[in-house]
C-alpha cells in the first residue's frame, strides 16, 4: 500500500488526570515499554521518523528525552486545551517553519498503544480509496462507556454525520455502540481549513478534534468510518491504571502467543510477565511465574523454573535456570546451570557449561567454561578462568571502602571452601587454596597456599573444666 503521501501526528501532550499519577500518561509502561514508544513503533511502519510529529506538552522535556532516540520530530503544545488544540499547534508549526505539510495526515493517540501496523495500513488505504476528507477508525467494544461515539448516516453506510463525546450524548444516544478510537486519517488541507472554527463550548471547555467531523460534513466534505477488523483491544485507550493493566495483560498474552507459535513452551502463560521485545528459541520451556524482561534474548532448549527473573540478558542454548534465579544485564553461555536462587548482577559473563549454585551472587565477573561456584559465594570484579572450582562460602573482597579491586583466578585453580580473597589478587593456573584461607598475596601457578591459623586441640579439656568448676550459688 502506498503510504508515502502520509505524515503522522501523535497526540501526546495530555497530563492523564484520570491516572492520578505524577508520571505523564504516555510514559506509563505496558509490556515493558512506554505507551508512546509502542505508538511510535507502529507509526514508523507507515512513515519515516522525519514525517512523524509528536505533540508534547505536559512534562514535555521528560517525554522528549524518553523518546528522542526514535528520531521523531516534536511540536510543543504549551497549554493543553484539547485534542483539536493539539492539532492547531501542528498547523502553526508548519506555518512557522515554512515546511510543506504532508498531503494526508494519520493522527494517532499516544494513549492507544496496541494499534497494529496492519490496521493502520488498512485505514490509510481505505481513506485514499474513499477519497475522504476525514476517516475515523472505530470499534464496537462490549462496553463503549467513556468513548466518543461515531454516528453514521445509516448503519450500513460508511458516511459519518458526527462524533459525540460521552458527556454530550443525548439519552437516546447513550447506547450508541460504535466508538471513536482516537485514530484518524485527514486530507491535511481539509483539516487545517476547519481547525480554526473549533470552539470550546462543550462539557470540558476544550477544543475537541472530534468536532472537526461535523464541521467537515457541514462543508459537504466526505467523512467516513472504518470499523477495525482487528481485535477490540487494539483500539482501546488507557485513561486509568486499571485500563492500562488490561492492555498490559493483553499485550503480554500476545507476546506469549507469538513465542508459543515459535515453539516455546510456556506453562500457565497468564502467570508469566514477558516483555514485548523478548526473543526465545524453540524447545525452551518456561515454567509458571517467570519474568523475562527488557531486551532479553534466550536460545533454544533452555528451561527457566518458576520465580526466575531475567532482565536484559543474553542466554545461550540448553541453559538451566532453577527456581528463583535473578539475572540482570548478564550473559550466560550454552549448557550452563544456575540456581536455585543464584543472583547475577550486571555484567556477569558466565561461560559455557559453568555452574552457579544456590545463594551465589556475582557482579562484573567473567567466568570461563565449565567453572563452578556451587554454594553461598560472592564473586565481584573478577576474571575466573575455565575449569575452576570455587568452594562453598568463597568471598572476593573487592572493596576497600574507597575503590573496587580485581580478582584474577587462572584456569583449573581450586579455591577451598570459605576462602577470603582480598583484592587486588592474582591466583595462578592450577593453584590450590586451602579451605578457610584468607589470601592477601598473589599465589603463583601450581602452588598450594594456606592462609589460616593452625588448629590446636586439647584432649580432655571438657571433663577437666567440669571438675574444676565450682557449683553455682543459685
Ligand atoms: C479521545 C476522543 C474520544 C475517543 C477517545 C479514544 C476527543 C475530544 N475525544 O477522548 O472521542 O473515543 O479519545 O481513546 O478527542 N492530548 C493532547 N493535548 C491535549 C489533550 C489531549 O495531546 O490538549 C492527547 C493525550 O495525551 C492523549 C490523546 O490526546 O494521548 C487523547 O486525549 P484524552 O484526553 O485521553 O482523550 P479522551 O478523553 O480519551
Ligand atoms: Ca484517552
Amino acid at each position: 500500500m502506498e503510504t508515502s503521501s502520509f505524515g503522522i501526528a501523535i497526540m501526546a501532550a495530555g497530563k492523564g488526570t484520570r491516572l492520578k499519577s505524577r508520571r505523564p500518561k504516555v510514559l506509563h509502561e505496558i509490556g515493558g515499554q512506554s505507551l508512546l514508544l509502542h505508538v511510535i513503533a507502529a507509526a514508523k511502519t507507515i512513515a519515516p521518523a522525519s514525517q512523524i510529529f509528536c505533540i508534547i506538552g505536559h512534562e514535555a522535556d521528560q517525554v522528549r528525552a524518553a523518546v528522542a532516540s526514535t528520531g521523531v520530530s516534536f511540536v510543543l503544545q504549551a497549554d493543553q486545551r484539547g485534542t483539536g488544540h493539539a492539532l492547531q499547534q501542528l498547523k502553526a508549526h508548519f506555518i512557522a517553519t515554512g515546511q510543506t505539510p504532508p498531503e494526508n495526515l494519520l493522527v494517532l493517540s499516544g494513549d492507544v498503544p496496541l494499534i497494529k501496523p496492519s490496521t493502520l495500513e488498512e485505514l490509510c488505504a481505505f481513506h485514499l480509496a474513499q477519497r475522504a476528507a476525514m476517516t475515523i477508525l472505530t470499534a464496537t467494544p462490549p462496553n463503549p462507556t467513556g468513548y466518543g461515539r461515531v454516528l453514521r448516516s445509516s448503519d450500513a453506510a460508511p458516511e459519518v454525520t458526527a462524533i459525540v463525546e460521552q458527556k454530550s450524548l443525548k439519552p437516546d444516544q447513550l447506547n450508541a455502540p460504535e466508538i471513536n478510537s482516537g485514530i484518524y486519517c485527514f486530507r491535511t488541507s481539509a483539516l487545517f481549513t476547519h481547525l480554526d472554527s473549533l470552539s470550546t463550548t462543550n462539557a470540558h471547555g476544550e477544543f475537541y478534534l472530534t468536532d472537526v467531523a461535523a464541521l467537515l460534513v457541514a462543508d459537504n466534505q466526505r467523512v467516513v468510518a472504518l470499523k477495525s477488523s482487528g481485535s477490540v483491544d487494539e483500539v482501546l485507550g488507557a485513561n486509568t491504571i486499571e485500563e492500562m493493566m488490561h492492555l498490559d495483560a493483553a499485550m503480554r498474552l500476545a507476546t506469549a502467543r507469538r513465542l508459543m507459535a515459535q515453539g516455546v513452551t510456556i506453562f500457565r502463560p497468564e502467570t508469566c510477565v514477558i516483555d514485548a521485545q523478548v526473543e526465545i528459541g524453540p524447545d525452551t520451556v518456561i515454567e509458571p511465574y517467570v519474568q523475562i524482561l527488557g531486551s532479553t534474548k534466550v536460545g533454544s532448549d533452555c528451561r527457566f523454573a518458576s520465580y526466575t527473573v531475567v532482565q536484559d540478558a543474553q542466554i545461550g542454548d540448553k541453559v538451566l535456570l532453577r527456581n528463583g534465579c535473578i539475572v540482570l544485564q548478564s550473559t550466560i553461555g550454552s549448557g550452563a546451570k544456575l540456581g536455585p536462587y543464584a543472583h547475577l548482577r550486571p555484567e556477569s559473563e558466565i561461560g559455557e557449561e559453568a555452574h552457579i549454585g544456590n545463594f551465589v551472587e556475582t557482579k562484573k565477573v567473567k567466568m570461563g567454561r565449565g567453572s563452578k561456584a556451587n554454594h553461598l559465594s560472592y564473586l565481584g570484579d573478577s576474571t575466573i578462568g575455565s575449569g575452576v572450582n570455587i568452594g562453598a562460602g568463597t568471598i572476593t573482597c573487592n572493596y576497600d571502602g574507597t575503590h573496587k579491586h580485581q580478582t584474577v583466578i587462572g584456569n583449573n585453580a581450586f579455591i577451598g571452601s570459605n576462602s577470603t580473597l582480598v583484592a587486588p589478587i592474582n591466583i595462578g593456573d592450577e593453584a590450590y587454596i586451602a579451605a578457610a584461607s584468607c589470601i592477601t598475596e598473589d599465589v603463583p601457578a601450581d602452588a598450594l597456599s594456606l592462609g589460616r591459623s593452625r588448629q590446636t586441640t586439647k584432649p580432655g579439656w571438657v571433663s577437666n573444666r567440669k571438675r574444676t568448676q565450682r557449683p553455682s550459688c543459685d
